[in-house]
């Protein structure tokens, strides 16, 4: 019998990459989402798929879905994700975020499942800390309430991991994803620099915004590790079927720089077009450069 994955937040954008992979390898899905960030119409790739519409924060919505099923491993996906927005609300964001990981993984707990796969983030590296960030370099000093909510569950699983001798816990740390086989579709105006260039693109906004291009970087335009969603999706396969307890910490980014002229340039010749952007001012909280040693 298929191995049964749950994937929480499985209906947003890496969630739905990440399905799409699963189901490619074998696995069976099920997906949990309160859908704040996404369709309640999933990709038609995906359709099949039993999805509960439950929020990760009520014990008792989640745990109707634990109760049908014998899940080998979940996919802890489901968090609010704009920066901006958890610094003018950051109690919303640690009730979300640190709240859906504990009634998580005490359902976890509750139905004795060993296996969680964590959304994590390159955000929870000290900013201050040496370029290229590794696994090893320190961690803290997140410049949001969203990237502090990060910090704080990779300490809940790894406390939990210590406490529990046979469970396995995987912290993959996110770069900036970009592409994938099912796209991003941000509600409102994007705030990341990728989806943003796909709108101008598609004629949905008249043209870009770089925040700023007095950085010390070779174009004075930030540094970032932008890394194709679907191989972020696919690199959640190998944690599901690791065979040592224990906590595990990966970086999930390529090791290479890219500054967001750069990647305008990339994106106009990849789709064979004009991308129209102006230079504005910085961006309050971004980092000159983030990459991970690959
Ligand atoms: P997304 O917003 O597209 O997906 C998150 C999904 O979780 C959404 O479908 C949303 O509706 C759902 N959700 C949020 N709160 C929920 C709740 N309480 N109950 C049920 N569902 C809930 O975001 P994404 O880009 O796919 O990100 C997935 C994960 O990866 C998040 O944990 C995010 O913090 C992390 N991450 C993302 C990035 C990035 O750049 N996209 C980078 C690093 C880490
Ligand atoms: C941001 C978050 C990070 C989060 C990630 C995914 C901040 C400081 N960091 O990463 O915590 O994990 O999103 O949600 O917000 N840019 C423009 N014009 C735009 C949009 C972006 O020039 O319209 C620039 C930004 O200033 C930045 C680069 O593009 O220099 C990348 O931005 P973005 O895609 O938002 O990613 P991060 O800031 O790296």
């Amino acid at each position: 019998m298929a191995k049964q994955i749950l994937l929480t937040g499985g209906a947003g954008y890496i969630g739905s990459n990440t399905a799409l992979e699963l189901l490619n390898a074998g696995y069976e899905v099920v997906i949990v989402d309160n859908f704040c960030n996404s369709d309640e119409k999933l990709d038609e790739r995906l359709a099949g798929i039993p999805v509960y519409k439950a929020d990760v924060t009520k014990y008792g919505e989640l745990a109707e879905v634990f109760g049908k099923y014998d899940f080998h491993a979940v996919i802890h996906f489901a968090a609010l994700k704009a920066v901006g927005v958890s610094v003018r609300e950051p109690l919303e964001y640690y009730a979300n975020n640190v709240g859906g990981l504990l009634t998580t993984l005490r359902l976890m707990q509750a139905h004795g499942v060993n296996r969680i796969v964590y959304s994590s983030s390159a955000t929870v590296y000290d900013p201050a800390g040496p370029l290229p960030y590794t696994e090893t370099s320190p961690v803290g000093n997140a410049n949001s309430p969203y990237g502090q909510t990060k910090v704080i569950c990779e300490q809940i699983i790894r406390d939990y991991t210590a406490s529990n001798p046979g469970f396995t816990a995987h912290l993959l740390r996110y770069f900036n994803p970009i592409k994938g086989a099912v796209k991003e579709k941000p509600r409102g105006v994007p705030n990341n620099l990728y989806p943003y260039i796909q709108q101008v693109h598609e004629g949905l906004r008249e043209k870009l915004t770089v925040n700023g291009n007095d950085y010390p970087t070779r174009d004075g335009t930030c540094v970032r590790d932008y890394i194709d969603c679907t191989k972020i999706a696919q690199s959640h396969i190998a944690p599901l079927e690791a065979e040592t307890p224990g906590l595990y910490i990966k970086n999930i980014g390529t090791g290479n720089g890219t500054t967001v002229l750069e990647l305008i340039r990339q994106y106009e010749q990849e789709n064979n077009c004009v991308i129209p952007y102006e230079i504005g001012p910085r961006r309050a909280g971004d980092i000159p450069e983030c990459y991970c040693a690959g």
